[in-house]
């Protein structure tokens, strides 16, 4: 029996496979590395193609004995999400649904999706539950819900798990995605490269950073889960701490002992003032509980980056 993870070689997902496969799980990659880094996983079937392609899809299926699938492909960047949304509900969503529906062909119902808090939109009240409405501000976060609901109504064995701030390294792979748009990365390039740092609002606002060796054990946390018989049910997964970004940028002077000049642009649209997990139906639930903190993360990533140079 194997597990499909879709986009396993993209930044979570090769942080999440290669935790499966140290614990002795036979593990399927499908990525049609738009944004990813095959170089980082190891041990591994890796077929590059993209997982709305029904036909591919159909034939791993039949070549392979999948017993679930953790699905963190699709497209992540919430600007370019309101740039270009067509792209975003046809990748997000349209090749989901035909994910969804091949998979029901194989009678294979145990599901796990990367959503985002970015479907909770502006919070009415934090920290933010799962009961929460969801309200997307954003294109890209319409889309995670689309696909949640069609996990719902194609009545899939499904386990949501809506991340909020990913950042870090395990020390072998990190955060370098194509198109850079998250804090921790942008923050350190501008350290190193001796730049401004650009704020776009008052630096105020709050986010939940968790730690993606954190995410990635939640990932295996929920796959027992499932195994023991559970499903339909949709998890936060943070560290239930609000930084806010004038904070970050604090602890990061005093960490990496520099100065930090800053810039302050415009507010962006799509970008809430506060976004912080309640943790508790996770910890509960599935015994999740992050365990590094904020300097582990900003340290991980700086280290990383350092022996790395993968500054762009
Ligand atoms: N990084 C975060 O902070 C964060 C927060 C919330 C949710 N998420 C979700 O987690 C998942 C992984 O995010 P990430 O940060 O690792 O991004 P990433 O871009 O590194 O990974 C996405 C992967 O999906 C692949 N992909 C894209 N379209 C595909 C397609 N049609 N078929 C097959 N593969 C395809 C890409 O090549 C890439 O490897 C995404 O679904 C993202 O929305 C990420």
């Amino acid at each position: 029996m194997a597990i499909l993870v879709i986009g396993g070689s993209g930044y979570v997902g090769s942080h999440v496979v290669n935790k499966l496969v140290d614990q002795g799980h036979e593990v399927v990659v499908v990525d049609n590395a738009t944004t990813s880094h095959p170089q980082y996983i190891k041990n591994v079937d890796y077929l590059c193609f993209s997982y709305g392609d029904s036909n591919l899809m159909d034939k791993l299926l039949s070549d392979y004995d999948i017993d679930s699938v953790i699905h963190l492909g699709g497209l992540i960047n919430v600007r370019e999400s309101m740039e270009k949304p067509e792209l975003y509900y046809h990748v997000n969503v349209e090749e989901g649904e035909n994910l969804i529906r091949i998979l029901k062909k194989h009678n294979i119902d145990k599901f796990i999706f990367s959503s985002s808090c970015a479907v909770y939109g502006n919070p009415k009240y934090v920290p933010i539950n799962e009961e929460h409405p969801l309200d997307p501000v954003s294109t890209y976060g319409n889309t995670k819900m689309l696909f949640e609901k069609l996990l719902k109504e194609y009545d899939m064995d499904y386990i949501n798990l809506r991340y909020f701030n990913v950042s870090g390294s395990n020390g072998i792979l990190g955060e370098n995605h194509k198109e850079e748009t998250h804090v921790i990365p942008l923050l350190i390039q501008s350290i190193l490269q001796g730049k401004e740092f650009n704020v776009f609002g008052d630096g105020k606002q709050k986010r939940d950073f968790i730690h993606v060796e954190d995410l990635a054990e939640a990932h295996v946390q929920a796959y027992h889960f499932l195994k023991r018989g559970h499903g339909k049910e949709t998890f936060n997964i943070g560290s239930g701490e609000g930084v806010t970004l004038k904070e970050l940028i604090d602890l990061s002077g005093v960490l990496f002992k520099r100065e930090i000049p800053v810039q302050y642009h415009k507010k962006r649209e799509a970008d809430p003032h506060i976004l912080i997990a309640d943790t508790k139906k996770a910890q509960e639930i599935l015994g999740f509980k992050a365990s590094y903190q904020l300097h582990d993360i900003l340290l991980s990533h700086w280290n990383w980056i350092n022996q790395e140079k993968v500054m762009k």
